[in-house]
């Protein structure tokens, strides 16, 4: 099924509101879950909107959240959630990060008590677009090995970071820290296809190609992959006072409590640094020099961080936004949920 991107938002945000919660925040939610969809990141778009209203209604996702934003020096702050729609709070804190970076230079605000929060590039997107650098980083659900390890223990723990250009382009790199997402997993589970075996681990902690043994996913090049999700744990995590690693709240146990995640926004505001005008013709110089460089046999070209997401929303902008029939049938129905998620595994299952 195609839908224009506006079908989309509007699908998305009627039903969030069907589901209680508030129009502000299910504006801002599906705006993020837009976002994601027309880039091309369909793990985390309307996919979602099933298993946010089943929180929400459930009560642990709060409706109706009283966030407070509390300025804890001259370029540090602290956003607490009250356990609302993690959308909502990390593009609040965000639009925060960027008034005090306006002024200080240097802005660093942590989100804490929140829920899910999606794609990350969004966030770091609205800076890039103010001329500032942004990095991103939060928590998730434990399911990935430690570097060695046999059962899970920090969670994929996403990074982003955008960067302005003099022109329309801009920089934004968006990754979990695991090799593959648990979505691509549970796709070849469905299709009986068996997976690389750099993705995931068995019981045993041994690679499998067996979709089906799967017991964790492994992080993105071994042990330093192992170190960056750590430092997102720590910097979305630990100085924010909630729960790290293993103990961080599962997305679909129970989905009658908030899930007290953290995030971290650090924005830098270039002009504090270096010429602005330089600088943002240096990031299209070596976006220029890449897209230049001699691409080896099967790649066809270079892309930059964020390039094909863009060029994703460019045909979504002609042809409709591809969204699975059974997601678009759910949004165009009159039910909230179908009790789907709560009581699952870390895997959903
Ligand atoms: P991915 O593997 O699709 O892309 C990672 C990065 O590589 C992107 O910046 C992309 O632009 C770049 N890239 C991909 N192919 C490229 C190519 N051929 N040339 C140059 N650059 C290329 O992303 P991943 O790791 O699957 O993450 C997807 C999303 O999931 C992200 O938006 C992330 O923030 C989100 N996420 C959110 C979580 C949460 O708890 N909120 C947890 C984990 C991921």
């Amino acid at each position: 099924m195609r839908v224009s991107k506006q079908e989309l938002f509007h699908l998305i945000k009627q039903k969030l509101i069907k589901a209680g919660l508030n129009e502000g925040a299910a504006h801002d939610v599906s705006d993020v879950l837009t976002f994601a969809d027309h880039r091309g990141i369909h793990s985390h778009g309307a996919v979602r909107v099933e298993y946010y209203a089943e929180r929400i209604a459930k009560g642990g996702i709060t409706a109706n959240p009283n966030y407070t934003f509390e300025q804890t020096g001259p370029a540090s702050a602290v956003f607490s959630g009250d356990n609302g729609p993690g959308h909502q709070a990390a593009k609040q804190a965000m639009e925060k990060a960027i008034e005090m970076a306006k002024n200080s230079g240097v802005a660093v605000v942590g989100m804490k008590n929140i829920s899910h929060s999606g794609a990350l590039g969004y966030f770091v997107e609205m800076a890039a677009e103010q001329d500032m650098v942004a990095l991103s980083m939060c928590q998730s659900d434990p399911m990935v090995v430690p570097f060695g390890g046999t059962e899970p223990y920090f969670g994929t723990n996403p990074i982003a970071f955008s960067a302005p250009s003099a022109d329309e382009r801009m920089i934004t790199f968006d990754m979990a820290t695991t090799v593959q997402a648990w979505g691509k997993v549970l796709d070849a589970r469905s299709k009986n296809e068996s997976i690389p075996e750099t993705w995931a681990v068995d019981a045993a902690g041994k690679p499998t190609t067996n979709a089906r043994d799967v017991h964790a996913l492994v992080p993105i090049a071994g042990p330093k992959g192992y170190g960056l999700m750590m430092m997102v744990d720590i910097l979305s995590g630990s100085l924010l006072g909630v729960p790290h690693g293993v103990h961080v709240s599962s997305m679909y146990q129970d989905l009658t409590k908030g899930r007290d995640l953290g995030q971290i926004h650090i924005v830098i505001n270039p002009a504090y640094f270096t010429d602005l005008t330089a600088f943002k013709q240096q990031i299209s110089t070596m976006l220029d020099e890449l897209k230049a460089q001699p691409a080896a046999e099967g790649y066809g070209e270079i892309y930059y961080p964020g390039e094909r997401g863009k060029l994703r929303s460019a045909k979504y902008d002609k042809e409709g936004i591809e969204i699975v029939d059974d997601i678009y049938n759910y949004l165009v129905s009159g039910d909230v949920h179908y009790n789907r998620y709560h009581g699952k595994n870390r895997f959903a299952e």
